[in-house]
């Protein structure tokens, strides 16, 4: 299901309804300790406290998803966003959500590292009744409120239909995965497999970078080590298209090969094609808006779809100046 536009939502409603539920707690449930009050006599409206577990800010596009939570929930002045940042680390991140359960958060809003040791702590969070809302990268089964993220398979396949056409139909690829434990990776990559099945083209070396532009670099350096010729390197994020194309400048071959991205950050990939390093770049939206858009209605109490997919553009050369062009 596709939703992309969310109706504008009185503040007000959400305290009503918080009011009138009790928020989903027991009675006996203290006031959120978290709403310090001046000694004034007239009540503090009360504050609804949003839990965001962030994998880790050690890149760029998880910076701009904060802050794209953050200018969203900005907008609502009773909304208070606490954020946890796990760096990279997945024992962390799951200590993360048990706290903010032991905090009794209004809600979380959880973008996790990987799929398998997040899924149980975020059950968890949904057996104590605090609603969920799973950002980016999938956890397993469906133990969650709603889900928001592109459809990555879709852009996978449609970066191998891409470059399957630009190579015409034959040629060597280098992938560097996204890490494989986490969906977006899993996906970019069966995507791509498909997008070019019929093709003359051949994954000459395939290996995980996690995301990481270092570890894509590195891989990157053992491609050309062992390829005397490649024709394109395939990454799963921006990041990882840019640190092979630093290996591959190191080497002297970057006129060798053409190299492709996803994520398009204006400042980065969409920057990186205006200047040539990236031939292109598939938008991987943040969905930080929608979430605040979503824990509103939820905490509201309105139905909320399961899935909400967002959309997708490609930036090449031609396009990037006009701000690129949707996927169908
Ligand atoms: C950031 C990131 C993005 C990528 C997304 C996938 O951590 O690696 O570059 O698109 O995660 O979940």
């Amino acid at each position: 299901m596709k939703t992309s536009v969310f109706s504008s939502f009185s503040f007000g409603a959400v305290l009503a309804v918080l009011v009138l539920t009790g928020c989903g707690k027991g009675p006996t449930a203290p006031p959120a300790s978290s709403s310090p009050q001046s000694g004034g006599s007239a009540p503090a409206e009360k504050v609804v406290t949003i839990g965001m577990s962030q994998c880790n800010l050690g890149e760029p596009w998880r910076v701009q998803m904060n802050q794209d939570i953050a200018t969203a929930a900005q907008k609502h002045p009773n909304l208070k966003v606490v954020y946890k940042d796990a760096q990279n680390d997945t024992l962390k991140q799951r200590a993360h959500v048990e706290e903010f359960v032991s905090a009794k958060v209004d809600l979380i809003i959880i973008s996790p590292k990987e799929a398998a040791p997040l899924t149980e702590p975020v059950a968890k969070a949904m057996d104590a009744g605090i609603p969920v809302i799973v950002l980016d990268r999938r956890l397993i089964g469906d133990k969650y409120t709603c889900f928001i993220g592109a459809d990555n398979k879709k852009i996978g396949k449609a970066a191998g239909e891409w470059i399957k056409q630009t190579l015409g139909g034959k040629g060597k690829v280098v992938e560097l995965e996204g890490l494989m434990t986490s969906t977006p990776g899993q996906d970019r990559h069966s995507g791509f497999r498909e997008g070019i099945v019929g093709s003359q083209i051949e994954v000459v070396f395939e290996a995980d970078m996690k995301w990481l532009e270092p570890d894509a670099r590195q891989e990157m350096e053992s491609a050309l080590a062992r390829f005397p010729h490649i024709d394109l390197v395939y990454a799963h994020n921006d990041p990882g298209a840019h640190g092979a194309y630093l290996a591959t400048k190191a080497a002297g071959r970057e006129k060798e090969m053409k190299f492709v991205g996803i994520d398009a950050l204006p400042q980065e990939g969409v920057a990186y094609v205006s200047q040539g390093i990236l031939s292109a770049t598939f938008q991987y939206p943040t969905g930080g808006v929608e979430a605040i858009d979503t824990a509103l209605k939820i905490l509201a109490g309105d139905k909320v779809p399961k899935e909400i997919t967002l959309g997708s553009r490609l930036f090449t050369k031609d396009n990037v100046a006009n701000g690129g062009e949707p996927l169908p």
